[in-house]
């Protein structure tokens, strides 16, 4: 706990904002990567596996700038390969640790930029008291950059909703929470949508948490979460019919790590290139 104090004590020295507690979950996921870095190992190395594979798809001259969305702690970026393949890098996140920020600059030609990913984070507080949110807005993830060649979404797309409904649980507590998965729902359909309209975007998510039973009756399912909020479902159909998507499992919280007597898992998906596997299965008539 000391550790941790001290992580999130030296990033908000350096700077770093924590508005919708963005920087207190980032300092969580170091100290559990800390704790569980060998179960996480696999799931890490498949995540950068899919990114590389999927930049090394790109054709030829496409090497201008890189995006990560949702960069975070790099934990899932194949930084220094990315930094060697393009000529430019960009980390785009709500926060960043200073440790991030250092990768970042001792390679040359990576830089940080603090953006809301959601596109609707500043407009929970003030529109959401009166009226229940309208769908999320479909963001511009190519942030204005205008050489972009290849986008990774890093594990970031469960991630968005879960700070929008607690913004909104907090600034707007009467509204249900069917309203609010509703809402949460759009957001992942908003991101999906916009990483569709740019030409190379990868995406790494987990779609579904599992907690299994430790001890008697282990590995028995004790629950199930959909982590896409019912807005997965196009995303997923499509994905285990493309070829070059994959799927695996996490071992996120084993041996009770997150919830006494469970392990924890989660299913994630990696899509090398989004918008070309909605024309796929579009021209299959499915999306
Ligand atoms: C599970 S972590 C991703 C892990 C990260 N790729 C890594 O390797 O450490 C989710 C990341 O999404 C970021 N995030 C969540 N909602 C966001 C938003 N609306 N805008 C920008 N970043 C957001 C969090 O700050 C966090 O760093």
């Amino acid at each position: 706990v000391l550790a941790e104090a001290l992580v999130y004590a030296r990033a908000r020295l350096a700077g770093q904002a924590n508005p919708y507690g963005h920087l207190t979950e980032q300092v969580g996921i170091w100290a559990r990567h800390r704790r569980r870095g060998r179960a996480w190992a696999g799931h890490l190395a498949r995540a950068k596996g899919l990114c590389l594979a999927a930049a090394d798809a790109l054709a030829p001259g496409s090497r201008r700038t890189a995006l990560v969305l949702g960069a975070g702690l790099l934990l899932d970026v194949p930084l220094t390969e990315l930094s060697l393949r393009f000529r430019r890098v960009v980390l785009a996140d709500m926060s960043f640790l200073p440790s991030a920020c250092a990768k970042a600059r001792a390679l040359g030609n990576v830089e940080c930029r603090a953006a809301d990913l959601s596109g609707c984070m500043d407009r929970l507080a003030t529109c959401a008291a009166r009226t229940p949110p309208q769908p999320a807005p479909t963001p511009d993830l190519a942030l204005g950059l205008p050489d972009l060649d290849f986008v990774y979404s890093a594990n970031l797309l469960s991630q968005i909703p879960l700070f929008a409904m607690s913004a909104l649980r907090r600034h707007a507590p009467q509204l249900s929470e069917d309203a609010l998965e509703r809402f949460a729902g759009s957001l992942v359909t908003a991101h999906v949508n916009a990483l569709r309209a740019l030409p190379a975007a990868c995406l790494v998510t987990d779609s579904m948490e599992r907690g299994k039973k430790l001890g008697k009756g282990r590995g028995a399912a004790e629950y199930e979460a959909d982590l896409l909020f019912g807005a997965g479902e196009i995303l997923l159909s499509a994905a285990a019919l493309a070829p070059g998507c994959e799927r695996w499992t996490w071992d996120m919280a084993p041996d009770g790590e997150a919830e006494p007597g469970l392990d924890v898992e989660r299913e994630v998906i990696g899509v090398p290139n989004v918008s070309a596997l909605f024309n796929s299965a579009s021209d299959r008539g499915e999306a």
